[in-house]
């Protein structure tokens, strides 16, 4: 059964391997980001790589009022959403004393409020009962990282957001839950923080499964939390980081001690 997918942050990186995961199973979409260019090339990409019926939105996840009136327009012209992602967000690497107020709250205003206002604005919206709402999250929610602060208070924020989400909107039939990538190749996020071959190279050896991440790996998780073969998970976050989490997995750890 066709289903309708809504995708903050679904024009670049991994939300729009998201997105053509999603159209690729013939599910009809709706991506949006500030830019209705890029969200239009986006659109244009997948509609000729699958055919699916695509939309492109413009919306800013800080401005509740034009997520509300955007996904009151997608409902209209592709029906009620059966998934919601929230990927949208932003980063930069900086230490603490390089980071104004503002600099804090602007990643804090995207990463956060910006899930929580595109959750709310898709609770009015979603199909009830059955419904799957899923955040894109982070390592760093969880994982202090210098640099990161921003980041660190902002997904650990995301968690939390999930995780009561999903204890209120559970009876209304909703599944509320995120994804936390590693790093994922080729993606803004990896080139922020790993500009270099020999950093992401040194990155991806010390990762248990020693590589990087694809927008498809994660795409593969999102169909799979949203499936029916999902249907008793909510307020889960599911690492998909290639093992990332369990520690450095560089160095030959597995080599048994000879006699
Ligand atoms: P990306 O390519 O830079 O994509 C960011 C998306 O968010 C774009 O579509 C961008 O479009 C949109 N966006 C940014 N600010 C926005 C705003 N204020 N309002 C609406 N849309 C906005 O990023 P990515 O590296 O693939 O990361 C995607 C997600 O995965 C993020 O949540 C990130 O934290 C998470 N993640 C990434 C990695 C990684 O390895 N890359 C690892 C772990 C987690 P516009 O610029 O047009 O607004
Ligand atoms: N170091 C320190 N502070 C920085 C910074 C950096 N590298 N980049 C931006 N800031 C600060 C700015 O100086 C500003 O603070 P100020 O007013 O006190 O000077 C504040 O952040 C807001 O910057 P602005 O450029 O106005 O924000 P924006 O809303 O236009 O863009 C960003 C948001 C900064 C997150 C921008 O990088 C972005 O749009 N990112 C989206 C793509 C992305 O990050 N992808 C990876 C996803 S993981």
């Amino acid at each position: 059964m066709s289903r309708t997918v809504f995708i903050s942050g679904g024009t670049s990186g991994i939300n729009l391997g998201i997105a053509r995961a999603f159209a690729a199973r013939g599910d009809k979409v709706m991506v949006f980001g500030r830019d209705g260019g890029k969200s239009q090339a986006a659109a244009d990409l997948i509609l000729a790589e699958t055919g699916a019926k695509v939309m492109a939105g413009s919306a800013d996840v800080r401005d509740p009022a034009a997520i509300a009136a955007l996904f009151a327009d997608a409902t209209a012209q592709l029906g009620a959403p059966d998934v919601v992602i929230a990927g949208a967000a932003g980063n930069f690497m900086a230490p603490a004393v390089g980071i104004s107020p503002n600099g804090f709250k602007t990643v804090v205003d995207i990463d956060l409020l910006g899930t929580y206002n595109v959750f709310k604005a898709a609770y009015d919206v979603v199909r009830k009962p059955g419904a799957s709402l899923i955040a894109i999250t982070a390592p760093q929610a969880v994982q202090p990282l210098p640099q990161q602060v921003h980041v660190c208070a902002a997904k650990a924020g995301v968690n939390m957001v999930v995780k009561v989400l999903a204890m209120e909107w559970g009876k209304a039939g909703i599944r509320v839950n995120a994804i936390s990538p590693g790093p994922i190749a080729g993606t803004e996020g990896v080139e922020r923080m790993a500009p270099t071959d020999a950093e992401k190279a040194a990155w991806a050896e010390r990762i248990a499964i020693k590589r990087m991440g694809t927008p498809q790996d994660v795409a593969q998780a999102a169909i799979f939390l949203s499936s029916d073969a999902g249907s008793y998970i909510t307020g889960t976050i599911l690492d998909c980081d290639g093992g990332m989490k369990l520690g450095d997995a560089s160095g030959d750890y597995l080599t048994l001690p000879t006699r």
